[in-house]
């Protein structure tokens, strides 16, 4: 299937027709993108997700998204053009792991990305993405440990952001992200030396950037670790001429059309997530002529999940 006019016409035809509302993450294909309702970052689209009055959400993104949209609305159907779209960093801890790292620290609080399973989520006091990492943890008392996961890399983020010390962090990681390496982006930055450098923290090479800063290498205001909404609103007010971007490559579209005047050039052109590439015009399409595959999280567990993610949703607004 090809992402054509009459592709289009009837995707929104269809979507009309079922009083659904599709929602797109930024990592989507570019037709994807562009045929969405709304188009955002992790957190943008839960906060869309808890709020929108149609019957029925299309989530084109990856699992762990649909989930977090099933527990903030579930009254609501919520479907997914491709179930089988995980995500790595998600599967890196499983609930059975989280419940032996809280035996070993009974008094921490447990901070977990929004790229968990629902079933973590259920075992974690406060959700967060990477736009409000920082302002989750900072929000604790100062005198409690705290147990962040999954990832390693945003977890050094925002223990460098915040100063603690009292914050254990798991070691997981995605491995589209993890692949964009330090020696890259100092190539990179070493032959692009009037360029931004906006990196997401679940990059390997977000701690290298800021040696890289710390060193004098590259300017230190050129540095910007940014969730992809964040690297958004960076976009729109940069006045460099050009952008290289540390992230998976679908980024590139939305970045594109909010600075057309911007050329903005991937620091690894192969960083691309095969999961969220699964969401195809063809298996959207089949999504709203079907209605499958409807995404269901068992009651209890979004039950006991729902109070994290909606102190997520909350913080950082
Ligand atoms: P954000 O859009 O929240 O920055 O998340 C990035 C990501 O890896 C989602 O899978
Ligand atoms: Fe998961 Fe990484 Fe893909 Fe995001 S890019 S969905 S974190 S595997």
């Amino acid at each position: 299937v090809e992402p054509t006019q009459e592709w289009a016409d009837e995707v929104r035809r269809l979507a009309e027709k079922r009083n659904a509302t599709i929602l797109a993450h930024n990592y989507q294909l570019p037709a994807i993108q562009d045929i969405a309702h709304h188009v955002g970052d992790s957190l943008a689209l839960s906060r869309i997700a808890a709020e929108v009055d149609s019957d029925e959400i299309v989530f084109c993104g990856v699992h762990f998204m649909a989930e977090t949209a099933k527990i903030l609305s579930p009254g609501k159907r919520v479907m997914i053009p491709d179930e089988r779209a995980g995500c790595s960093l998600a599967d890196s801890i499983t609930a059975d792991e989280l419940r032996a790292w809280k035996a070993e620290y009974p008094d921490a609080v447990v901070v977990s990305y929004v790229n968990t399973t629902a079933e973590v989520k259920g075992l974690t006091d406060i959700c967060c993405t990477s736009s409000n990492a920082v302002d989750v943890v900072a929000s604790i008392d100062p005198d409690r440990e705290v147990l962040f996961l999954p990832d390693q890399f945003l977890g050094a983020h925002v223990k460098r952001q915040t100063g603690r010390d009292n914050i254990h962090i798991w070691a997981g990681e995605c491995h589209v992200h993890a692949g964009i390496n330090g020696d890259e982006l100092a190539d990179q930055a070493a032959s692009h030396p009037d360029a931004d450098l906006f990196i997401h923290p679940e990059c390997g090479c977000a701690t290298s950037a800021l040696y890289l800063a710390g060193e004098g290498a590259v300017p230190a205001d050129k540095v910007k670790i940014l969730s992809t909404g964040g690297m958004l609103d960076a976009a729109r007010s940069t006045g460099a001429k050009q952008v290289l971007v540390a992230t998976e490559i679908g980024m590139l579209h939305q970045l594109r059309k909010a600075a057309p005047g911007v050329d903005f050039q991937a620091v690894n052109d192969r960083a691309s997530c095969p999961y969220m590439k699964m969401i195809t015009p063809a298996a959207l399409l089949r999504c709203l002529r079907e209605g499958r595959d409807e995404v269901d999280v068992a009651p209890d567990v979004a039950e006991r999940a729902r109070a994290s993610v909606q102190r997520m949703i909350e913080i950082g607004n």
